[in-house]
C-alpha cells in the first residue's frame, strides 16, 4: 500500500467515524432560549447527552428544530400538553414541567425592585423561596411574567391582595406598620 492510498483510507476513517464521536464535543453546551415573559431558560446539551446518550435524534428535529429560529416560542400550558421541553418533562421521564417546585430548575430567580411612592421596594426571592414553592405565589398572587406588575396599593395589601397575602401580621408581619422594612426612603 503505497502512501497516497493511505492518505485516502486515513480520509475516509476520518468521515465516517467523527461526526458521532466529535460532534456531540463540539456543539454548544448550554443554549438560552429567550423567554421575554421570565427571563432567559438555559438548556444544557451535555446534561441531556448524558443522561439521554449521544442522539440528536432523540429531539431534533422531532421535538426541537436545529435551527432556533424555526422554533415557535411555547407556553407552559403547551408544555403540559407535551410539546417541547414537556416532551419528557412530565413526571415520567423526567421531573414534570408542571410541578410547583420544580419551575426553578429551569428558571432562575431573581430580585424584584418596586418603584413607587413609597419609595423603592426589593422583593428577595432568595428569602422567600427559602420557606415557600414557586407555586405558593405563582400564579395566584403574582403572575411570574416580566413586565406585568400590576401596580397595587398599600390599600390593596391591607385587604390582603399582593404582599399583603402574607404580611398581615398573621404569616408575616404587616403592611400597616413596618414601612421602612420593605421600603427604602
Ligand atoms: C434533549 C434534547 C436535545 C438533544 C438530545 C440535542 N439537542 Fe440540540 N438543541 C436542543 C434545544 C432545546 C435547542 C434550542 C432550541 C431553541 O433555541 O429553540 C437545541 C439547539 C441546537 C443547536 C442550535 C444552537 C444555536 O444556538 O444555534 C444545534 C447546532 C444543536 N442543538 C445540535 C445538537 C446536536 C449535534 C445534538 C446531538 C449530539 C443535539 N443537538 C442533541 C435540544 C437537544
Ligand atoms: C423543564 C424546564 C421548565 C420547567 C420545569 C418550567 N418551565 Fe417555564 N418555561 C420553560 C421554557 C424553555 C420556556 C420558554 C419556552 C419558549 O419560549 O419556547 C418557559 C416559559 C415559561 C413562561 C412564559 C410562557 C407562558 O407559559 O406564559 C412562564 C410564565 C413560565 N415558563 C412559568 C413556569 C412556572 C410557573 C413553572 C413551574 C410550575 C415552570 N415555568 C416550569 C421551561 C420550563
Ligand atoms: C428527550 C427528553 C428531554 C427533553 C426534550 C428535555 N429534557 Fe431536560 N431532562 C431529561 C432527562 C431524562 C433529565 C434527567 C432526569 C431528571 O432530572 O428528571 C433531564 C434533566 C433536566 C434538567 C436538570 C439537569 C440540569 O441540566 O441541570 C434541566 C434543568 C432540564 N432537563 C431542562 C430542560 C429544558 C429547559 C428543556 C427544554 C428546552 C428540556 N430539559 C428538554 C430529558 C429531556
Ligand atoms: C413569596 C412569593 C413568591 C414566591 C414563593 C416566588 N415568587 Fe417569583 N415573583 C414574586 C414576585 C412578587 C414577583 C414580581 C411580580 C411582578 O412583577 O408583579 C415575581 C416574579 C417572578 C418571575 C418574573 C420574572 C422576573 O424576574 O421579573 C419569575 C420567572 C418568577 N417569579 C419565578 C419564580 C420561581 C421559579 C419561584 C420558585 C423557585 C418563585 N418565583 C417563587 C413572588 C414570588
Ligand atoms: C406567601 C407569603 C408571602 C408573600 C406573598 C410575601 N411575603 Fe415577604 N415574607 C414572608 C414571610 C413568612 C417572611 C418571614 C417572616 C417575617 O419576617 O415575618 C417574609 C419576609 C419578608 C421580608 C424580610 C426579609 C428579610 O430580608 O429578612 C421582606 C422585606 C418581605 N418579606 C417583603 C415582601 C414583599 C415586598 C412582598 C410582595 C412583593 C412579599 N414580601 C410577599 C411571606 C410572604
Ligand atoms: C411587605 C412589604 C411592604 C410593607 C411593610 C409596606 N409596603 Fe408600601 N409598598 C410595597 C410594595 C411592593 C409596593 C408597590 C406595589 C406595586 O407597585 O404593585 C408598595 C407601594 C407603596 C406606595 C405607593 C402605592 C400607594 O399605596 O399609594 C406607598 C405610598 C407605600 N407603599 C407606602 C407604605 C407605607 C407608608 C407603609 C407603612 C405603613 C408601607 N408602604 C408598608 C411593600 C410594602
Amino acid at each position: 500500500m503505497n502512501l497516497s492510498k493511505l492518505i485516502l483510507l486515513f480520509h475516509l476513517f476520518l468521515l465516517v467515524s467523527l461526526p458521532s464521536v466529535v460532534m456531540a464535543r463540539w456543539i454548544e453546551d448550554t443554549v438560552v432560549m429567550p423567554s421575554e415573559a421570565t427571563g432567559p431558560v438555559a438548556f444544557s446539551h451535555y446534561t441531556h447527552l448524558e443522561v439521554l446518550g449521544k442522539n440528536c435524534p432523540t429531539c431534533h428535529n422531532a421535538i426541537f428544530n436545529i435551527e432556533p429560529t424555526k422554533n415557535p416560542a411555547f407556553t407552559m400550558a403547551d408544555m403540559e400538553k407535551g410539546k417541547s421541553c414537556g416532551a419528557c418533562h412530565n413526571g415520567t421521564k423526567a421531573f414534570a414541567v408542571k410541578d410547583s417546585k420544580g419551575c426553578s430548575n429551569c428558571h432562575p430567580t431573581r430580585d424584584i425592585f418596586f418603584e413607587n411612592d413609597g419609595g423603592t421596594v426589593l422583593f428577595s426571592h432568595k428569602v422567600h423561596t427559602a420557606a415557600f414553592s414557586c407555586g405558593e405565589c405563582h400564579p395566584a398572587i403574582f403572575i411570574p411574567i416580566q413586565g406585568k406588575k400590576a401596580a397595587v396599593t398599600m390599600t390593596q395589601m391591607e385587604k390582603g391582595t399582593s404582599c399583603g397575602a402574607c404580611h398581615d401580621g398573621g404569616a408575616a408581619f404587616t403592611v400597616k406598620e413596618n414601612c421602612e422594612v420593605c421600603h427604602q426612603m
